[in-house]
């Protein structure tokens, strides 16, 4: 199994940003060992695709509404996204469930829309603050996963990426034990809905190249998912050095 290591880009970078971004990292050398994947925003889709075209790397929208088209204003069609290239999708990051309301059944929903067109989700979960001091990290990260994975049946590839709302982008990394804690818990829970399936588990939460070493050798962890660490492609790619084991 590859370690991946995933840009979430967020609502950055223009189109032109795009181009000169992966006209910078096509000509990086990625390990054989390592699998990278970008999220970027819907409306550059076209231009990642482009940009490229005819490289191993793939890419994906940061969020799908679970149907292929509609009277749903605004949104972001999965079939789209399928025709544009797009791979990957990311389901239930927490900025979705917090800021756009985003329930444990919409997350569910969107995870059927990722299968129906054939996009690999990359499923985020992860406790709050509050969550985690009031000891409850375990019984959140239980309920977001039964919601999403219950009778799921995994297509291609599915990655869980365990972000712990209060390390995003926070510079607040979670410690290599808490980390170890969770995807150990994660790991339980996963044998238990989908037994003897490959599917790593991505950290994500502040990682920086200077943070990355020591969390790619953290037990259960299978890749990275990272937010501002990946906007430049000089600090994204020390990254992926850094995860080297
Ligand atoms: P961060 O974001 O690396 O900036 O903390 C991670 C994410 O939101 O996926």
């Amino acid at each position: 199994m590859k370690f991946v290591v995933a840009a979430n880009w967020k609502m950055f970078k223009n189109p032109s940003d795009t181009q000169k971004y992966f006209a910078t990292f096509r000509t990086y050398n990625i390990p054989d060992s390592i699998q990278t994947l970008f999220f970027v925003p819907a409306v550059n889709a076209a231009t990642a695709a482009l940009s490229l075209e005819k490289s191993p790397i793939s890419w994906g929208p940061q969020n799908i509404y679970p149907a292929a088209n509609g009277a749903f204003t605004g949104e972001t069609s999965p079939e789209v996204m399928k025709e544009l290239g797009a791979r990957y999708v990311l389901v239930g990051h927490s900025e979705r469930r917090q800021l756009f309301h985003e329930s444990d059944e919409v997350t569910r929903q969107k995870m059927d829309a990722a299968q129906q067109f054939d996009l690999n989700p990359v499923l985020c979960i992860g406790e709050t603050l509050a969550e985690r001091k009031q000891g409850q990290t375990n019984a959140v990260l239980e309920r977001q996963l039964r919601a999403a994975l219950d009778d799921f049946s995994v297509k291609n590839q599915l990655c869980i990426a365990y972000e712990p709302v209060w390390a995003i982008g926070t510079g607040q990394v979670a410690t290599p034990d808490q980390v170890a804690a969770a995807h150990t818990f994660v790991r339980q829970m996963l044998n238990q809905f989908l037994p003897k399936q490959e599917i790593p588990i991505l950290y994500g939460g502040s990682v920086k190249p200077e943070n990355a070493s020591e969390l790619a050798k953290t037990a259960e962890v299978g890749g990275f998912l990272v937010g501002g660490a990946s906007l430049q492609p000089e600090s994204f790619y020390a990254i992926i050095k850094a995860s080297l084991q």
